[in-house]
């Protein structure tokens, strides 16, 4: 029996465990993470969390007792500080160190701060734990008027929140258009119509100068208003900043293991240490749904990279992860959902009307379906996943034509993903 030793304890570092006991695995397992709570679900967190009198137990994927009764380790509220590859082991911010046989890095991202003056100021959150949620709903109860920096899902998904309380709120974004790591124009510009129509206004190319509050742009006091680059002042009780994250790899980093935006794996998900791994957000690995390798941020990523490393873990065949990525957000009334990768489509096709407010964008590069978004349209994101999977050709002309069946096409291939 060895040790396996997981960094995280996030959706990936979990899944891992579960996964790993699932799959028949019976080396001592270590779960550690910084957070203080077992671990829990986050996609709640920035939806119905912020609406409803959820309590952070609801979130939870185990009991204590269920990590007990599966002989998982729990080390809580604790860092790993440093890898020891030579000696194979790692150093806590407890003072102890962990011997391991296989490691596996599972620490996630980390928010991007927005470094301006006035960035400290009492009433800016910014959303990553539970303990961040519980602080935004607390300060929404009060709240008369909302800015949120970063239209990207979490920026999305809280602003249509607040605007659904009858907050005024504004979504300053940097780029031309909400979204725009993840989808392509339509899916962007409907989302900006229908949310704008809730009451969410919106500032494009825009740049936050400083965060003012009762001694202008000192650092003290509570938030007043931001300050955007052309002078602009919104008011604001409240301000959520939601800009990106950046990949927890400095651990890797300092053991000699390559990274650059991500711990790069390989097909595997093994660094070039065998003994250690990388999954989830923190992965930089190769894709068959890209050109070069991609890190994936979202739940679905984590939980498939889990079970493969885990398969190879407890000595099963594992191949190279080839899972099809899919993604999903609530905003107010809106159903995004999104299968591949759209970040390098060279065409864009639509089936169905976005004035009719359901409607699916097909993303083609050189001629092959790369990504599908779909706003209210559940059936075509199904059928997406399983054309992905099966590397089904589907032409642009089939994927705009309503009368074209997209689900026999996709159910007459097998599924491989
Ligand atoms: P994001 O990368 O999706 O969006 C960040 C947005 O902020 C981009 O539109 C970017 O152009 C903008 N931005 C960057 N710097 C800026 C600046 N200085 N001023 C104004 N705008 C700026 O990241 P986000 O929304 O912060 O999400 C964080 C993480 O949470 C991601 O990993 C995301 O995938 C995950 N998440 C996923 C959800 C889902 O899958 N439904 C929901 C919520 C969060």
């Amino acid at each position: 029996m060895g040790n396996i030793v997981i960094v995280g304890s996030g959706h990936a570092g979990y899944q891992l465990a579960a996964a790993l006991r699932h799959a028949g695995n019976d080396d001592a397992v270590f779960l550690v993470g910084d957070e203080p709570h077992l671990p829990y679900q986050r996609p709640p967190l920035s939806k119905d969390y912020l609406k409803t009198a959820m309590k952070p137990e609801d979130l939870r994927f185990w009991s204590e007792e269920q990590f007990a009764e599966k002989a998982i380790k729990r080390i809580a509220g604790v860092a790993v500080t440093a890898i020891d590859r030579a000696a194979g082991a790692v150093s806590l911010s407890n003072g102890h160190r962990l011997g391991f046989d296989r490691l596996v890095l599972a620490t996630g991202t980390r928010n991007r701060v927005l470094p301006v003056p006035g960035g400290d100021r009492a009433g800016i959150y910014s959303l990553r734990t539970v303990d961040d949620a519980e602080r935004i709903r607390a300060a929404l109860e009060n709240a008369t008027s909302a800015v949120v920096i970063g239209g990207g899902f979490i920026g999305l998904e809280i602003a249509a929140t607040i605007a659904e309380r009858g907050v005024p709120v504004t979504v300053v974004e940097a780029a031309g258009r909400v979204m725009g790591r993840v989808v392509g124009e339509a899916v962007s510009r409907h989302h900006e119509r229908v949310l704008g129509a809730l009451g969410v206004g919106f500032r494009f190319h825009a740049k936050v100068a400083g965060i003012l509050g009762p001694e202008s742009l000192g650092s003290t006091g509570r938030v007043e208003a931001v300050l955007l680059g052309d002078g602009e002042r919104l008011e604001a009780d409240i301000v959520i900043v939601g800009i990106g994250v950046l990949p927890n790899q400095e651990l890797a980093v300092a053991s000699d293991l390559a990274a650059g935006d991500g711990i790069l794996v390989d097909a595997g998900l093994a660094t070039a240490d065998p003994r250690i791994f990388a999954i989830g957000d923190v992965a930089r690995h190769p894709s068959l749904y890209a050109s070069a390798p991609v890190r994936i941020e979202s739940v679905q990523n984590a939980t498939d990279q889990a079970r493969l490393v885990a398969a190879r873990l407890a000595g099963k065949p594992a191949g190279a992860y080839g899972a099809v990525p899919w993604f999903w957000s609530h905003q107010g009334s809106l159903k995004l959902q999104i299968a591949g990768l759209g970040h390098e489509a060279d065409e864009t096709v639509l089936r169905g009307r976005p004035e009719d407010g359901a409607f699916s964008a097909f993303r083609f590069r050189a001629g092959r379906l790369v990504a599908v978004e779909s706003v209210d349209r559940p059936t075509d994101h199904m059928a997406a996943r399983r054309l992905l999977a099966g590397g089904t050709m589907l032409t642009p002309g089939q994927a705009a034509d309503e009368s074209f069946d997209l689900k026999a096409l996709a159910m007459a291939r097998p599924q491989t993903g």
